[in-house]
């Protein structure tokens, strides 16, 4: 193949070959994204002063959740399956203080020529049954190799402090029931987060009070 090709992440004829190949092309992937945030962040708080990021979390699906996932959604395990069902095989989660600032690392990831945005799932704006709020975008990015250049997708999750402490607690309780959560659990657990979304709420106003304050 030529030098400079673009292709997608495939198995057959001349696309990737092994399991580990497709591993070092999602870490590649991951590693960018993080790679343009921490960049992002950094000068944002040369221009604005203050980092919209509070920290990031990356990290590569393990083949075990790989096979599972498949076969929950009814697919066999095999190279090209995971490359075209899996979209979370490279994730990354964004944590920030404020639900605004959700939206401006979104705009900015948006506003990267070599960044395409697949799909954007807004449980903010529309929360999870559960309860759960979180801004989700699946985006591919070019991955440079010696010989060729691999657009590869990377979930991206971004939400506040609060929204990543209800859903990491939420998260850790579904897994303590092999089966659905007991109803008066799930419905304590929604309550928890319209707490903790009212909180968000008032921290916000809070912040915004002190910057007409300190301006
Ligand atoms: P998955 O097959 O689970 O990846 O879901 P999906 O492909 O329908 O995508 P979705 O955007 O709904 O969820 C992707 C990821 O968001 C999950 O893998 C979780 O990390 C997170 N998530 C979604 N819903 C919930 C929830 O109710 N609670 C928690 N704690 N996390 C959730
Ligand atoms: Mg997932």
């Amino acid at each position: 193949m030529k030098a400079g090709v673009k292709m997608e992440l495939r198995v057959e004829g001349e696309g990737v070959e092994s399991y580990e190949e497709v591993m070092l092309i999602y870490g590649a992937a991951l590693k960018q994204i993080q790679t343009k945030l921490q960049i992002l962040n950094e000068e944002f708080q040369h221009v604005h002063n203050y980092n919209p990021i509070e920290h990031i979390k990356a990290r590569v699906k393990t083949p075990e959740s790989i096979v599972k996932k498949l076969k929950r959604h009814g697919y066999e395990s095999t190279l090209s399956n995971m490359v075209k069902y899996c979209n979370d095989i490279a994730g990354i989660r964004v944590i920030c203080d404020y639900t605004t600032d959700i939206y401006k690392i979104a705009d900015m990831i948006s506003n990267q020529s070599d960044i395409k945005i697949l799909a954007i799932k807004d449980y903010i704006a529309t929360p999870k049954p559960s309860g759960y709020k979180s801004y989700h975008m699946i985006v591919s990015v070019p991955v440079y190799l010696s010989d060729r250049i691999v657009d590869t997708k990377v979930e991206i999750q971004i939400r506040t402090i609060a929204m990543d402490f209800w859903a990491s607690l939420e998260h850790k309780i579904q897994y303590k029931f092999t089966r659905d959560v007991p109803q008066n659990i799930a419905e304590e657990l929604l309550e928890c987060a319209m707490i903790v979304s009212d909180l968000d709420e008032k921290m916000l106003q809070l912040n915004n009070e002190i910057q007409e304050i300190r301006d």
